[in-house]
């Protein structure tokens, strides 16, 4: 499984890359306003500072919801850099639009997907990923891993190639299930990356280690 971080931070960005465990990065319009990012010269920039800092994919949004605007919109995305996939909201004019980006060999990851049939139209359009929300499906009272473990199903037993990306993931038990049912990528914030490390039993057998090395070595 693939680990994107789901941020527009590039200090938390670089502090996973720096990890050597992450294979690209997700954004979306509120991450982007979370940092302070406005402005189409700024936003520009900043997404050519993500790729510069990871090697894989890095998803950039359109704002636009005509045809035309996200279509053009993804056009100067893509052509901002290679490893730029462009973000889509699963919308009837977003469908169009993927199938229209796909056809000039142009990556996209349909967001906002929170069903079967929404994420069968956007393998059907041609989409790279479907980002399923997980944790927004939880806070729902619905169960966001079993919508992933659907998708992942039925995209296997009809030969789909879109990758299921699962998104708005909220702790490590997401990641671990998202594993379990075999999503193709986990877009993770930081906190939940990092949360994977911890274990009260390597606290506790490094501390021994070290005292017994210790005892031996200061006398
Ligand atoms: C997906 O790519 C989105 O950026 C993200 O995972 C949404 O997560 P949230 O529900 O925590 O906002």
């Amino acid at each position: 499984m693939k680990f994107f971080i789901d941020t527009a931070n590039l200090e938390q960005i670089k502090e996973a890359q720096a990890m050597g465990i992450l294979d690209g990065v997700t954004t979306n319009p509120s991450l982007m306003a979370k940092e302070g990012i406005s402005g189409d010269e700024n936003v520009l920039n900043h997404y050519k500072a993500i790729c510069e800092i990871v090697d894989g994919d890095v998803s950039a949004e359109v704002i636009a919801t005509d045809y035309e605007g996200m279509i053009k919109e993804g056009e100067m995305l893509a052509a901002l850099h290679p490893q730029i996939v462009v973000k889509v909201p699963i919308t009837e004019n977003g469908i169009k639009a993927i199938k229209y980006l796909s056809g000039k060999n142009i990556r996209t990851n349909c967001t906002l997907i929170f069903s079967t049939g929404q994420a069968l139209l956007a393998a059907k359009a041609g989409a790279t990923y479907v980002s399923p929300f997980i944790g927004r499906l939880d806070d729902n009272s619905t169960d966001g891993i079993k919508l992933i473990e659907q998708i992942v199903d039925f995209f296997n037993y009809y030969g789909y190639e879109t990758q299921v990306l699962a998104a708005s993931i909220r702790n490590t038990m997401h990641i671990i299930r998202c594993l379990e049912v075999g999503a193709d990528v986990a877009t993770c914030p930081l906190s939940a990356i990092k949360g994977l490390l911890n274990h009260p039993l390597t606290d506790i057998g490094l501390a021994q280690f070290l005292a017994d090395h210790k005892r031996v070595n200061n006398k």
